[in-house]
This record gives structure tokens, sequence and C-alpha cells, in this order.
């Protein structure tokens, strides 16, 4: 009787937007995050109105994004099969989440979404509904409708009086998905992973070839594993990731271009500029080294691509999830201090790092007379026991370690 549709406002939605009120006769509910993208929301309203819908929920989800969502992922280091920084697949339980929270606000017994049948994201949207509420139904038009080509899909807008604009007539070269985290840009053009990218796919990054000659010099301080400023001033979340953006896309940081496996099977190419994302990544990394013991170090590096996947394939609602986050937060709490980074050409170098709660021990460690605190002459017993097994395999033939 109800549905809460996440809804952007762009021609796709709005296509559906009318066709859920034509083929189940339902009062649609409009739901459009702000979640840094950088579009205007309120053409949304406008545009929901036109259809009329009476609940139209516009919300700035940027600071709950970046807090509650990005920056746990950070403290993980996730990648995703070496390189993808999850940007999209990130933001979808947030959007999830709050669907849901509206549809039991407004009484709905149903959300629906604009992901295809053939990607991830649909897979994210939906086994967030499912966790957060048993009962939900969920409408995914792109998996019921005849809308199978773009000209149908168009055809179907001009019957249903929806505003198309030019450009979206001339049909758009790629399809973008955009967060404060990352822009993702795939399909179409973008399809033949031989081919290289025109320099015009990339939206919020210069080339590193045009980046100023002179490096960016910039501090990043951390608190419990999270940023918390940058340059010695203290910054919320959603802020200290646009700050860390604007440094990015100034110096050609976080462009990666990737062939990457989709959780229902298939692969497919991404174009991705992650610019803040790619700097916090290795600072993170950095206050981490000095900060973390080695086995602590280790544990969490071992569980990170299990995490990263978790992510990827939409489980952020998941027992599993919980439990490795809880590891990883426990392992943050001395993870405090300041990183130093030069930033230049597309590479982010890290200069230096100092922290209150550093295991870095300079008369340990030191080349020079370090007056007794460590004795050489331990190396060797230790070098003894560790070799032993070695030796016994070597004794009977099995050199070099052959079976
Ligand atoms: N391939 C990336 C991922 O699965 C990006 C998906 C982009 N989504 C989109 N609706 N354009 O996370
Ligand atoms: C989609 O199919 O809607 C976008 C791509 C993806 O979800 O992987």
């Amino acid at each position: 009787k109800k549905v809460v549709l996440a809804y952007s406002g762009g021609l796709d939605t709005s296509v559906i937007l009318r066709w859920l009120q034509n083929t189940y006769k339902c009062e649609v509910v409009t739901f459009t995050a702000d979640l840094g993208q950088g579009e205007e929301l309120e053409p949304a309203r406008a545009k929901a109105e036109l259809f009329g819908i009476k609940q139209i929920f516009i919300e700035d989800l940027r600071e709950t994004f970046v807090k509650d969502f990005v920056f746990p992922m950070f403290r993980a280091n996730a990648v995703y099969e070496g390189q993808y920084l999850l940007g999209t697949s990130i933001a979808r339980p947030l959007i999830a989440q709050r669907q849901i929270e509206i549809a039991e606000m407004v009484g709905a017994d149903a959300v629906a979404h604009g992901a295809t049948g053939k990607g991830n994201d649909q897979v994210r949207f939906e086994l967030g509904y499912h966790a957060l509420n048993p009962n939900i139904r969920v409408i995914a038009p792109w998996r019921e409708w005849d809308l199978t080509s773009r000209t149908k899909l168009l055809e179907y807008a001009e019957h249903n009086q929806i505003p198309i604009t030019k450009d979206k007539r001339g049909e758009a070269p790629f399809s973008v998905d955009a967060n404060l985290l990352h822009s993702s840009s795939e399909g179409k053009i973008l399809e033949d992973p031989a081919l290289e990218p025109e320099e015009v796919v990339y939206q919020r990054t210069i080339s590193p070839m045009d980046a100023p000659d002179k490096a960016t010099e910039i501090t990043i301080d951390f608190s419990h594993g999270d940023a918390v400023g940058i340059n010695g001033e203290a910054l919320s979340p959603a802020n200290l990731l646009t700050r860390l953006n604007e440094y990015g896309k100034a110096n050609g940081i976080g462009r990666l271009d990737l062939v990457e496996n989709r959780f229902v099977g298939m692969k497919s190419r991404g174009v991705y500029e992650t610019p803040g994302g790619t700097i916090l990544l290795q600072a993170h990394r950095a206050i981490e080294s000095i900060t973390l013991d080695r086995e602590a170090a280790h544990l969490k590096d071992s569980i990170m691509p299990r995490y990263a996947e978790l992510i990827y394939n939409g489980f952020w609602f998941s027992p599993e999830r919980r439990m490795l986050q809880a590891l990883i937060d426990t392992s943050q709490a001395s993870v405090a201090g300041t990183v130093r980074l030069k930033l230049y050409k597309g590479n982010v170098i890290v200069i230096g790092r100092e922290s209150p709660h550093s295991l870095y021990s300079t008369r340990m460690v030191t080349f020079e007379d370090d007056a007794g605190a460590y004795n050489q002459q331990d190396a060797a017993g230790f070098i003894k026991l560790n070799s032993l097994r070695l030796r016994l395999g070597a004794a009977i033939g099995r050199r070099g370690g052959s079976l």
C-alpha cells in the first residue's frame, strides 16, 4: 500500500517512481540523501511534488556517513581485491538503514531501489533491508519491468510526462555513483577494459600530469584510529574528508582503473576516484606503524581481506562483520598521533610520524652504541632454535626446505 523509494531525482528513479504508481497503484514516499555526491537535492523535491508525492524526505547524512560507516571501515584499512577502497559499497548500508527507518515512521510496508539485477548494489540494499526489518517487502523495478532498453525507458518517460533533460536524451556516456568518499564510473564507453578511459570520465581529480611540480605538505592528526584534524586544525569527520578531497584533487591523487569480480559472478570494469580516502589510508597505516604491536597489526591485516569482502558483498549488517569490527576497534585504542605527508603528482608520500603511544625505540634499534639496551648474543639462541627443524630436515637430504 505504501512504498519508500530511494530517489535521486534523476531520470531512472523518476521512471521508477511513476512505474511504481502505475503498476502497484500505491502511495510512494521518496527518500533522497545527501552523502556528499555534490548534487543539488532541492530539484528532487520539486520533481517529487510534480508526481504528487506527499511525503518527501531529503536529508543531509554526510556526517553520519563518514563517522559511522567510512571511518570504521578505514580503521581496518579495508581494500577489495588489493585496490578498490569500497566507496559505493560502504554507502549502501546507510541508505538501506535510513529507508527502513522512514518506512517504519510513515507506516510503509515496502521499499524500492533503482539498482539493476546484474550488480552488487541490489544485494547490498536488500541484505540491509532484510537484516533491519524481516517483514519488509522489497520492490526492485529493474528486475520486474520490461523497459529493457534505453529507448523503451525514454518512451515510457515521454508517455508519462517525465521531464527528460537534453543530455539524457543524448544518453549519458557512462553510469556514475558518487558520495563524499568516491565517485565511480562504469558501463557504456568504459565497457571495453582494453581501452583507456577518456579524461572526461574523471570528475573529482585533475590529472597527475597536470598537478603542481611542487609537493604539498600536510599533517593529519589521529585519535583512536580516526583522523581528527588537518594541519593542527580539528575537523568533523565530513569536513575532514571534504578537506582531504580538495588536497587529493589538486594533486591528482586517488585514480583507479580496475576490473573487479562482482558478487553475482561477473567481472566488471570500474573507474574510481577516491582522493581523500587514498590519502587517509596511507596516513592511517603510517600512524599504525608506530603505535600497533606487531602481532596485533599482523592479525588485523590478515582479517582485512575478509572484512573488505563482507562490505563489498553487502554484509555490513551481519554478525561476522560486527565481530570483526569489534576486533578492529579494540586494536585502535592507542592509534593516535600525527602523520606528516607530501602530496605530489598522484603520490602520497609519508615523511614523518609521531605519537605519545609510540612503540618505536631509537635506543633499541640504533646502529650506534645502545648502552646495553639490547644484547646481540641473545639473537644467537633465537636463530639456533628457529633453525632447528630446518637443520634436521637438511640433515636427511631435504636441503633448502625441499619436501
Ligand atoms: N563496482 C562498484 C561497487 O560494486 C561501484 C558500483 C557503482 N554503482 C552504481 N550504481 N553505479 O562497489
Ligand atoms: C547496478 O547494477 O545497479 C550498478 C552496478 C552494481 O551494482 O554493481
